[in-house]
């Protein structure tokens, strides 16, 4: 009998699962494929790696920018994906390892819930039965992909991708359709479009990136217009088939000649076939109903990660996992939702944390929007030739606080766990003043937007 049993070793899963052990719960994780999930398989990782060799390349085409002049700069795909696979089995053996060194133990098999009884649940597993006193479920989510005419059929035949058959490419497709301006269509957009791949995006709203603030998705999108990207906005994909990606825009059909189509249009809740009906776990829309403690319906049964539905991100999922066995250990704990950092990898990246402009105005909320530029810092100027990034602070007026910080120009992504504490611990524009930040480094900006 263990203490407790996850299904799914991904960020959620495997970060519980460590912390349950070094409470001294016996703990057994219940995965499918490989330890890391989605994030260190085929998403975060998988993607920054091939993100990061298509900024060296895109540095080293403009390097005479920056006074360093040599010619005959080339990107070879095949090297980047062998070294992208290299990178995973890293990461992926070292959680291996780090669980092993925590005592956790791992079967690799599909878990299957059977039922609940006076001393716990069973689960199923390679033809075994394992029970435990507790479960938590961090199953993920997997890519939606609507009844779109012909998706199906491209699908299998590999004209239509998803985020895992794109990162595993061998070769650049001449043409990619990108359907989807959310963040995997426009990271992948942005690799492709360094590497010299002709890349078009397809997105059903009238702005992309999602719930960005928009004066920074608008940035964005300039940007990759610039280089190139095609970005058609308003579109509804009729159909995806024969090498070809057709729409509706403004009453009329459309269609792109493509080698490939990437559909990132959103991922939904994987749910089905671990039988949580035969627990009763109540969900809605295709995902698990948790409560602020990652409680499901069922008393003993926790959920985290992707699989609850609510921020997809594994930084969410790493939170959500802990705050589980916290309340599993009775240590009170609660996760806070309105302080979660997100970024997106693109060159330049883009980092938010809290309410944007348009939040803030939909919930009638009395804010000051400050925007200024990152020019202000000396190290943004020095490194980043052309560069117009710019820093968005939105202050609450009633208490003088930080409620949502925007960032689009490179370190960002680095910079948003500061804003993201200065929300999460509400401080106000006269504590930020007091705050010393080094010097020269993009952060200063910051301290610059309290004055
Ligand atoms: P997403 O929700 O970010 O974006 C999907 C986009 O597709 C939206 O803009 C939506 O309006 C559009 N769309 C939906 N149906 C469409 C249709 N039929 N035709 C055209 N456009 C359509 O989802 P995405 O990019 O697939 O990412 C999935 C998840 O993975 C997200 O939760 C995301 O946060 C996470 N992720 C996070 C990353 C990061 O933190 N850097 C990187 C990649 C993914």
């Amino acid at each position: 009998m263990y203490d407790l049993i996850i299904i799914g070793g991904g960020p959620a899963g495997y970060n519980a699962s460590e912390k349950a052990a070094h409470a001294g719960l016996k703990t057994l994780v219940i995965e499918e494929r490989a330890l890391g999930g989605v994030c260190l398989n085929e998403g975060c990782i998988p993607t920054k790696t091939l993100l990061y060799s298509a900024k060296i390349y895109d540095y080293a085409k403009h390097s005479a920018d920056y006074g360093v002049t040599f010619s005959g700069a080339e990107i070879d795909h095949a090297k980047v994906v062998e070294r992208k696979e290299k990178v995973i089995k890293t990461l992926v053996g070292g959680v291996g390892a780090k669980l092993k060194k925590s005592g956790v133990e791992v079967v690799y098999a599909k878990a299957q819930i059977k039922g609940k009884n006076a001393e716990g649940f069973t689960v199923e597993a390679d033809g075994k039965e394992y029970a435990a006193k507790k479960l938590l479920v961090c199953t993920g989510s997997d890519p939606a992909l609507p009844p779109i005419d012909g998706l199906k059929d491209s699908l299998a035949d590999g004209f239509a991708m998803t985020n895992r058959e794109t990162l595993a490419l061998k070769t650049l497709p001449k043409t990619l359709v990108v359907v989807g301006g959310g963040v995997i269509g426009l990271e992948m957009a942005s690799y492709f479009n360094s590497v010299g791949t002709k890349v078009y995006v397809l997105e059903m709203l009238d702005h992309i990136a999602g719930p960005t603030d928009r004066e920074i998705s608008k940035m964005l999108q300039k940007e990759y217009e610039k280089r190139g990207v095609n970005f058609i906005l308003g579109a509804k994909v009729t159909s995806i088939k024969g090498g070809k990606v057709s729409y509706e825009l403004n009453g009329q059909n459309l269609a792109i000649d493509a080698d490939k189509a990437l559909v990132s249009i959103g991922r939904r809740a994987r749910t089905a076939g671990i039988g949580l009906e035969n627990l009763g776990v109540i969900m809605n829309r295709g995902a698990i109903v948790t409560d602020e403690h990652l409680r499901t319906s069922v008393p003993g049964v926790w959920a985290a990660g992707d699989v609850n539905g609510k921020i997809m991100l594994a930084h969410t999922a790493y939170r959500e996992g802990e705050v589980a066995v916290n309340d599993m250990l009775g240590i009170k704990d609660r996760i806070n939702y309105s302080s979660i950092p997100s970024v997106i990898y693109t060159n330049p990246e883009v980092a938010s944390v809290g309410e944007t402009t348009e939040t803030a105005k939909e919930k009638g909320l009395d804010v000051e929007i400050k925007s200024v530029t990152l020019k202000l810092s000396g190290r943004y100027i020095a490194e980043n030739e052309g560069g117009n990034g710019i820093l968005k602070l939105i202050i609450d007026n009633k208490h003088r606080n930080i409620v949502g910080l925007h960032m689009i120009g490179n370190y960002a992504g680095e910079i948003i766990y500061g804003a993201a504490m200065m929300v999460e611990t509400q401080m106000r524009v006269s504590d930020i003043q007091k705050l010393v930040f080094p010097h020269p480094t993009v952060s200063e900006v910051i301290r610059e937007a309290m004055f």
